[in-house]
């Protein structure tokens, strides 16, 4: 242990303090392993040459940020702290203990984000020297990227890449460089809520083009599985809108579309891809729920069927949003483009986080295989408990992602959400994912909890469902919800 933590004591700061702070770094790159036991404190003490306190202090300052353990008896052993209630943890539970389905997201993949730091912060001191600021992103991250298309069948550079701190800030960066006032730009219908607000801001017109409904035999109540590719995308609409109304860029999301969970089959792609070509509309393509492919379906990136399509990616709903690490991978000249405006926002992102992205991007599949299974089990669970609870909506099985859309029978989506919170819930309203009002039909039901917490979210929604069915006027009176925070 002397010899682990070697000239520990700089008189920078407090002793125990600069103790904590080694034992704690050499427990997070694994120079100290976990689950052992440590020196006693008085055998530290005395082998280190301080006084009793420093260490004990020390150990109580270990013990108090969850590297060491607090049984008693034994001495204390070295474990890392991501065992955190997760009843704690924002985005499951919101402080006012209302369980939170407005959001469609889930915890880190734990030890794997966490030890991604750790490495990462080995890895810092080599950049210490450099000014810190890169518009680009750190090469090893832009490297990672690149590889990790290669892999999927596009061949790509790190030269087009462009790190970005999420796929929410590559969007804003490239409707800034394609889009504006006097601009329109086509998204699915639905879409992403916060990629409509964006569009809005950016002084864009939307063009929304409808997803086809599911046909009906594959929205019976209770029991909507869809089979096969589904009812996918209209296509001719969205090549008649290109032409029509000429808009700079198309926002899609062919690959486990949020909300519907749908997939767009490599038929479509190439079509949409090949008549898209001469019209001056770039598609862009937001690939963030790519990995999250509950059957296995396997997508081409729509990348593979031309080089002028600009892809999105990010690690939010892979590995954690917390990371705020996401891309833009496009063609050089258009991407220098990207880079000039991404200048105007901000000068770069923060270094360790990119490391340790680009660890996690080096080996994107290794928490993947926990993480789709447990998912997985969730979509079923939310499948069944919404057919025994409330037969009377009715859905399309979604493909991957981690939203069921679902269909209700009467308008009443907005005052659903209103009424959630009072049964313990929140939810994000069906008008949230189109424009001019439209989904009141619809509300979107993410299976992102575990089952005991979607039983009680889907009760929640039959006793608020119960509650507007016994005082239908209720629809009408309820006031709008606050636009409050939704992903
Ligand atoms: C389709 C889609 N795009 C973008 C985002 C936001 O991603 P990020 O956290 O990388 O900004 C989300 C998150 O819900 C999403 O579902």
């Amino acid at each position: 242990m002397a010899r682990l933590l070697g000239a520990w004591n700089t008189g920078g700061s407090a002793a125990y303090r600069e103790l904590a702070d080694v034992v704690r770094l050499l427990v997070l790159d694994g120079r100290i392993a976990l689950d052992v036991a440590l020196p006693s404190e008085r055998a530290l003490a005395e082998t280190l040459g301080v006084s009793r306190t420093t260490v004990t202090a020390a150990y109580a300052g270990l013990r108090e940020q969850g590297f060491l353990s607090s049984g008693q008896g034994s001495r204390a052993r070295t474990q890392l702290p991501h065992r955190m209630a997760p009843a704690q943890a924002p985005g499951i539970v919101a402080p006012d203990g209302v369980l939170d389905l407005a959001y469609a997201s889930l915890p880190a993949t734990g030890e794997v984000v966490h030890r991604a730091f750790a490495d990462a912060l080995t890895e810092l001191p080599a950049l210490l020297p450099g000014f810190g600021y890169d518009p680009v992103g750190v090469p090893v991250l832009r490297e990672a990227i690149a590889a990790h298309y290669t892999a999927a069948g596009v061949p790509t550079s790190a030269s087009q890449i462009l790190v970005t701190s999420g796929a929410q800030h590559a969007l804003n960066i490239i409707l800034r460089t394609l889009a504006g006032r006097q601009q329109k730009v086509l998204v699915d219908h639905p879409t992403y809520p916060n990629a409509l607000d964006a569009i809005r801001a950016s002084g864009s017109r939307t063009v929304p083009v409808p997803l086809p409904a599911a046909a009906p035999g594959t929205q019976l109540p209770g029991n909507g599985s869809l089979a096969g590719n589904g009812p996918g995308w209209d296509v001719d609409a969205m090549v008649a809108a290109m032409r029509q109304q000429r808009p700079a860029m198309a926002y899609l999301l062919p690959d486990f579309h949020n909300p519907t969970g749908r997939v767009m089959s490599d038929l479509q792609r190439r079509r949409l891809v090949r008549e898209a070509a001469g019209t001056g509309t770039v598609l862009v393509v937001d690939e963030t729920l790519r990995a999250l492919d509950l059957d296995g379906v396997g997508t081409t990136p729509l990348a593979a069927f031309s080089p002028a399509v600009v892809s999105i990616g990010s690690l939010s709903k892979s590995h954690w949003a917390g990371l705020r690490t996401g891309w833009i991978r496009a063609e050089e000249g258009l991407l220098a483009r990207f880079v000039a405006t991404r200048t105007t926002m901000d000068l770069g992102g923060p270094v360790v986080e990119q490391l340790a992205a680009a660890r996690l991007v080096r080996d994107f599949a290794e928490p993947l295989g926990a993480r789709l299974e447990a998912l997985r089990r969730n979509r079923e669970t939310l499948l069944r408990l919404l057919a025994e609870h409330l037969p009377e909506w009715s859905f399309e099985r979604p493909r991957g992602g981690l939203t069921v859309w679902c269909r209700l029978p009467a308008a009443s989506s907005t005052a659903l959400a209103v009424l959630a919170p009072e049964f313990g819930l929140r939810v994000a309203a069906g008008p949230r994912f189109g424009v001019g009002g439209s989904f009141e039909h619809f509300l979107r039901v993410p299976y992102t909890l575990p089952e005991e917490q979607l039983t009680t979210a889907v009760l929640a929604l039959r006793a608020a469902q119960d509650r507007l069915d016994a005082a239908p006027q209720l629809r009408r009176t309820l006031k709008e919800p606050e636009a409050a925070a939704i992903a």
